[in-house]
């Protein structure tokens, strides 16, 4: 059985890919500093898996400890690399905080791995990398974009770490997943994303506001050139994000990748509005939501969504689910994680 670790994996994307990985056989070690999730994380992949993951509680800054780690885990054949700070807010307030636990935790594992024969590495990235790109849908060959926030640049740098390293050995090969925008959760609503506080993401705010815990949900801007005038998106299913994660680990382990380090969309294809969005949810929940219009959000892009050909042809991958289900699976979650009595 291969041994995965999955850094940040009681964290939304990581405890989904975990699911994932035990599902198709692999051993999972997860690694966390449990700073942005909870424990309980481990008794919902537990009761879907029935496989409870090994589960070290570190901060991968610490170097130390991270190798002490991989000295008792020994025979690591992958890592997945999610354990970042996210918050695209709170990133320009405070970048340094960034920039020391994004990049260190990297360059900690970069420098790692090949002492431990560990050669393969996914790394969780995002179309942030894109700005607003000029053609649409993008492709991974479109231009890499001056980054909005310190959180989008750790994503950019981190990317720009990884081809170097690649490059200069043939020690570590890697895939970096660019992830367009994650939503929804696994079908058993035992697991999900638990946003800290007031959530900056849309949808945790509408299924917030839906079930009323937040009064109303504000629509950043209504007069950007799209159709309706609200930002487009692309929102992937956050199961089907981590079955990509499953690929990618397996293509690297089978050494089927074309190029040491090789970069991959995920995303639907799809783009879809803001407004769009608010009215499927509405269609799927039968519940009207209470929003308004307010001025844009400062750093908004206004439209991106995947060209997803190069996965579907390279990784054999497609996500699957229609936004409909997906929404479902969202609002499933909040009404058993927040109102377990109903
Ligand atoms: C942002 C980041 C992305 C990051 C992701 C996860 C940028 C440009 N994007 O994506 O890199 O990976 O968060 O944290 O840095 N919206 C509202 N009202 C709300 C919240 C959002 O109208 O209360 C709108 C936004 O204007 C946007 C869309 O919903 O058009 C999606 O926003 P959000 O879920 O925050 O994701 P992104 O900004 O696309």
């Amino acid at each position: 059985m291969k041994k995965i670790l999955v850094t940040g994996g009681t964290g939304y994307i990581g405890s989904h890919t975990a699911v994932e990985l035990i599902s198709e056989g692999y051993e999972v070690v997860i690694a966390d500093n449990l700073s942005n999730s909870k424990i309980t994380v481990l008794d919902g992949i537990e009761k879907i898996t029935g496989t409870r993951p090994a589960f070290e509680r570190i901060d991968l800054c610490d170097g130390q400890g991270l190798e002490s780690m991989l000295q008792k885990h020994g025979d690591v054949s992958a890592v997945i690399h999610f354990a970042a700070y996210k918050a695209v807010g709170e990133s320009v307030g405070q970048p340094l905080k960034y920039y020391r636990n994004n990049l260190l935790s990297l360059i900690n594992l970069l420098e790692l791995m090949p002492l431990y024969s560990i050669e393969n590495l996914v790394f969780s990235s995002s179309c942030t990398v894109y700005g607003q790109p000029e053609q649409l849908p993008v492709t991974e060959q479109a231009p890499v974009q001056p980054a909005t926030s310190p959180y989008g640049n750790t994503k950019q740098v981190s990317e720009e770490i990884i081809r170097d390293t690649v490059a200069a050995s043939n020690a570590i090969k890697s895939i970096a997943l660019r992830y367009f925008n994650p939503i929804g959760a696994h079908a058993s609503a035992l697991i999900g994303e638990l946003p800290v506080g007031v959530p900056n993401n849309l949808v945790p705010f509408i299924t917030q506001t839906a079930i009323g815990i937040r009064g109303q949900l504000s629509v950043f801007g209504n007069d950007y050139h799209t159709p309706d005038g609200s930002c487009i998106r692309d929102y992937i299913h956050v199961v089907d994000l981590a079955k990509a994660h499953v690929v990618a680990v397996r293509r690297l382990i089978e050494n089927k990748n074309r190029t040491p380090f090789e970069v991959f969309n995920l995303g639907t294809g799809r783009g879809v509005s803001v407004l769009e969005l608010i009215r499927t949810f509405e269609k799927v929940t039968g519940k009207p939501l209470n929003y308004r219009i307010t001025d844009r959000r400062p750093g908004d892009t206004e439209q991106v969504w995947a060209d997803t050909s190069f996965a579907n042809k390279e990784l054999g991958w497609q996500a699957r689910s229609t936004l409909e289900e997906t929404l479902r699976s969202a609002w499933e979650w909040e009404k058993q994680h927040h109102q377990p009595e109903i």
